[in-house]
């Protein structure tokens, strides 16, 4: 008897952990560390300030990234939401490298070629002003080392060949039954007329952007990753 009470309700902690492991781990990693989705062993969360406002997350999820779990009661929320709060009592995860010297490592690897910071830098690839918030240390080293490996889901990067001569490579930005728009490697926006092109290509295994494993050196890549981890939703 007692056993079948302990199995209807059982504490709040392990539902939150089984919930956990069972449809969030896969993004923020069995333990919580993050992969593609940010380490939540962070005591302060920038999109789940407080309790009403992490529940709302877990519920309604972060468009276009992460699903919400609809699905689950409103106890499971609770209990879940309770989970993650005890996973950023832990300590938190300790980064080596000098966030400091991670600004020149960047300036000087041309990523704002590529990428806005705190509205510097240009071109097409993603903003990463508060890209600390959003993926883990790991993720960001990978990213840096083998970009093609983990692009993210609303990256379609495409090449499209015209009927009348050239053919171009863009990230796209928007598609309707008639034309779509891209931008290329410089940054620059391009709409076509579908009616005027031969050939549209997903690429989905490129990206523009260079792997950086044989240029950095392993004190650079730590400062680097260091720098773009600190940069966070204040
Ligand atoms: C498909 C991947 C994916 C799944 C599954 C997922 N998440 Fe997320 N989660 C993300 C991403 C990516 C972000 C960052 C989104 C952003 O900031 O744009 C995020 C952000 C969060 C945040 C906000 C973190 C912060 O720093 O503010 C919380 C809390 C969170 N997730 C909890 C959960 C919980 C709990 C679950 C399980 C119900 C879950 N997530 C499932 C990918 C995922
Ligand atoms: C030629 C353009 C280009 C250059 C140079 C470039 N990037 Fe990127 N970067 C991109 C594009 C496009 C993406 C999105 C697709 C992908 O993940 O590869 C991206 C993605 C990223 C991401 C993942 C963003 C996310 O939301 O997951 C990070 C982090 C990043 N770049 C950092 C850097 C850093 C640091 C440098 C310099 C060392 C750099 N990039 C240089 C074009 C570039």
């Amino acid at each position: 008897m007692a056993s079948l009470a302990l199995a209807q309700s059982p504490p709040a902690a392990d539902t939150g952990k089984k919930i956990f492991e069972s449809q969030c781990a896969l993004c923020h990693g069995q333990n919580g560390g993050g992969g593609r989705g940010p380490s939540l062993l962070r005591p302060k969360l920038d999109k789940a300030p407080d309790e009403a406002a992490l529940r709302g997350v877990i519920e309604n999820g972060i468009p276009p990234e992460m699903p919400g779990a609809w699905q689950l009661h409103p106890r499971e929320v609770a209990a879940l939401a309770g989970y993650v709060k005890a996973l950023g009592a832990q300590p938190v995860e300790a980064i080596p490298g000098d966030p400091a010297r991670g600004v020149q490592v960047y300036q000087r690897s041309g990523c704002p070629g590529c990428h806005i910071v705190d509205g510097q830098g240009e071109g097409l690839g993603p903003e990463l002003s508060t890209i600390g918030s959003r993926r883990n240390a790991a993720y960001l080293r990978s990213t840096v080392l083998r970009p093609a490996d983990g692009l993210p889901d609303n990256f379609h990067y495409v090449s499209i060949q015209l009927s009348k001569g050239s053919a171009i490579k863009g990230i796209r930005v928007n598609e309707d039954s008639f034309t779509i728009q891209i931008k290329d490697a410089r940054g620059l926006f391009h709409s076509f007329e579908k009616s005027d092109i031969k050939e549209l290509k997903p690429l989905p295994k490129e990206t523009p952007m260079p792997s950086y494993e044989k240029t950095l050196s392993a004190s650079d890549l730590d400062d680097l990753v260091a720098y773009l981890a600190a940069r966070r939703v204040k």
